[in-house]
């Protein structure tokens, strides 16, 4: 079923989302900065720069039920090489879309995230428009890269994105939505205010890149 997918390339991957809200790709980095990028997470971790996220509403809250993963926000100034190279795949992405899709992206931001074993995200959007009456950047398109060697079935820690009967329908799905498996260098980019999406328990630590691109 998501074999179809896992090939695309940049115009593929455009056409994808602007057709059906979302896409799946393989590859999207090389294995070594998806490995670099992994030890990364290794060394925040380690050094306990990783902090337990919120669950976005105010005032702020931290809810481990709904949400398990603990996370480090990216900086592109001073970004690593490995985040370097993927902010560079990222700009190619944001400039193809603006043309694509008229979307008028304008930034993205960026965390690493960690999932410790047992943890998941319960069904959510990403997209919260206000806060405090205050009208914020809005998130536009979720994109998640995973970063986890040889994941098997049994690990778990799907991402599990909830889709509508028409799309259900186009991929001959028996669910409601589509299970997809976090494998080292799998980037999903789906819209961010249309697609509900959970983090299914995992049972192995797992580790994600996860950013959004914003407009105004
Ligand atoms: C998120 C999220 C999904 C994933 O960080 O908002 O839904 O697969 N992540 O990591
Ligand atoms: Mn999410």
């Amino acid at each position: 079923m998501l074999s179809q997918y896992l090939s695309l390339n940049l115009q593929q991957q455009l056409s994808e989302i602007s057709e059906h809200g979302f896409s799946i790709m393989d590859n999207f980095i090389s294995p070594a900065n998806i490995l670099a990028l992994a030890d990364e997470i290794n060394t925040l971790n380690a050094n306990s720069h990783m902090q337990i996220a919120n669950t976005g509403r105010s005032p702020i809250s931290i809810n481990t039920q709904l949400r398990g993963d603990s996370i480090y926000w990216l900086n592109e100034v001073e970004a690593s090489p490995a985040q370097q190279a993927y902010f560079k795949k990222m700009e190619d992405l944001r400039c193809g879309l603006n043309q694509h899709l008229y979307l008028g992206l304008f930034s993205l931001e960026s965390h690493l995230a960690l999932y410790p074993i047992g943890a998941g995200y319960q069904k959510h959007l990403d997209c919260f428009q206000f806060k405090g009456g205050e009208q914020l950047p809005k998130r536009q398109i979720s994109c998640i890269l995973y970063l986890n060697q040889d994941w098997l079935a049994e690990d778990g820690g799907y991402l599990r994105l909830h889709l509508n009967a028409h799309e259900r329908a186009r991929l001959n799905l028996k669910e409601s939505y589509l299970d997809i498996a976090p494998i080292s260098g799998r980037l999903v980019l789906f819209l961010s205010d249309t697609f509900y999406h959970e983090v299914l328990a995992t049972t192995r630590i797992r580790k994600s890149l996860t950013s959004w691109f914003l407009t105004r």
